[in-house]
């Protein structure tokens, strides 16, 4: 006898129940495709949410980080540092540079970049000249750092931004996970000299594929739209004056943004909802969940928690219909960055990756879906207790 299997409880959907299509079919409409009017709306509504002077819509999350790292001076050969937990594109963004990151391991409970160790590491074994900061080890250069607000989690900025000035280096803030998270009264990606944003389907608002540099720099600001532009100098002619990118968000899909944004608060709160509520379901167990560095008033994009059993809960889960994931694997684990330093104690970013798991998160997840995902969790503990 066929057996029925319960519905599927994604991992993490988009949720499209705005405005979305109606100012979509307006871009379409219009015949404004590649600018329009639904760009620049877009990118002030994001200004105006983050408190950002200047808001650059581009195609997505890494190559935002692309851009800002060349506004930021990164050059070849340079090293960038960056945490050890992140997703990839942090440090593919680098490699794109002709730079190398160097990894810093990251802190056991707010899983952010380790900013004990980051300032042990710049005071042992760096030294400055004119030129600026340089590894000892090999007397390359260490232009910027690249913070990541990791599912929401915000960086202690004022510390990170302190350490960057003493040592000369240039701040990218990776807030990918991070529209809604703010620390100290700030949003997330504006501390910095620039921060990027993505908005992946996955992320908590989307644009299908998106993304934004943020920056309170006017300078800056004007040559990121001119680099996502192939850096084209003159309104008619086809003159380019230096390297440039055709990473331009479209007016269609920036359209789609806008309907996303005005539910973002709405969206921040059901996220908020979700991680207490699986918080509070899990208080009594030996699940560690992400703590939020002091002042951070985090979007929790993405709930996830610590169990040594993580790859068997995800199988167990998945036999429910539920879906799930592990966190992002190390970059100092990943073949392409293997040659590249990675400065730990006792690499707790293996420890968490290996531990991590990712929840289902949906902002339209309903509380039923929620009990039978905190059940089949509960029934799997149950067990191994
Ligand atoms: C931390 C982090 N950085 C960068 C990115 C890259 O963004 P995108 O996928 O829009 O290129 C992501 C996207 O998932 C991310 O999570």
């Amino acid at each position: 006898m066929e057996t029925c299997k319960p519905s599927p409880i994604p991992l993490c959907e988009p949720n499209l129940n705005g405005r979305e299509k109606q100012y979509m079919a307006e871009a379409v409409d219009s015949n404004w495709l590649s600018g329009g009017s639904f760009l620049r709306r877009f990118e002030q509504q994001l200004a105006d949410y983050t408190g950002a002077a200047h808001v650059i819509g581009v195609s997505n999350g890494t190559s935002a980080l692309q851009v800002a790292l060349t506004l930021a001076g990164v050059e070849k050969g340079d090293l960038v540092l960056v945490p050890d937990l992140t997703f990839v594109a942090t440090a593919n963004a680098v490699k794109y540079l002709g730079a190398d990151p160097l990894m810093i391991d990251i802190d056991s409970r707010t899983w952010l970049m380790d900013l004990d160790l980051l300032q042990d590491f710049l005071e042992n074994q760096t030294y400055q000249n004119s030129g600026g900061c340089f590894y000892c080890g090999n007397h390359r250069r260490i232009s910027a750092i690249i913070p990541v607000h990791l599912l929401g989690n915000v960086c202690e900025m004022e510390r990170l931004n302190t350490l960057a000035a003493r040592f000369a280096l240039e701040v990218v803030e990776d807030a990918a996970c991070s529209l809604g998270s703010f620390r100290n009264g700030r949003h997330s990606g504006t501390s910095g000299l620039l921060g990027t944003m993505s908005f992946n389907s996955n992320k908590i608002i989307t644009t299908a594929g998106g993304g934004a540099i943020l920056t309170n720099d006017d300078r800056l600001a004007k040559r990121a739209r001119h680099l996502i532009t192939q850096a084209k100098s003159h309104a008619t002619e086809y003159l380019h004056d230096e390297l440039g990118y055709n990473f331009r968000l479209v007016n269609p899909l920036a359209a789609m943004g806008c309907g996303q944004m005005e539910q973002l608060s709405g969206f921040v709160q059901r996220k908020k909802q979700i991680a207490a509520y699986y918080q509070s379901e899990f208080s009594d167990y030996e699940l560690s969940f992400q703590q939020l560095t002091p002042g951070t008033d985090s979007n929790h994009w993405h709930s996830a928690m610590l169990i040594s059993e993580s790859r068997e809960l995800i199988a167990a889960l998945a036999a429910e219909n539920i879906e799930t994931r592990p966190l992002w694997t190390p970059i100092h684990a990943l073949p392409l960055f293997s040659q590249d330093l990675y400065i730990s104690l006792e690499d707790v970013s293996s420890d968490v990756s290996q531990r991590g798991i990712m929840l289902p998160c949906s902002t339209s997840i309903s509380d039923e879906q929620l009990l039978r995902v905190s059940q089949t969790i509960g029934k799997f503990l149950g067990i191994k207790v």
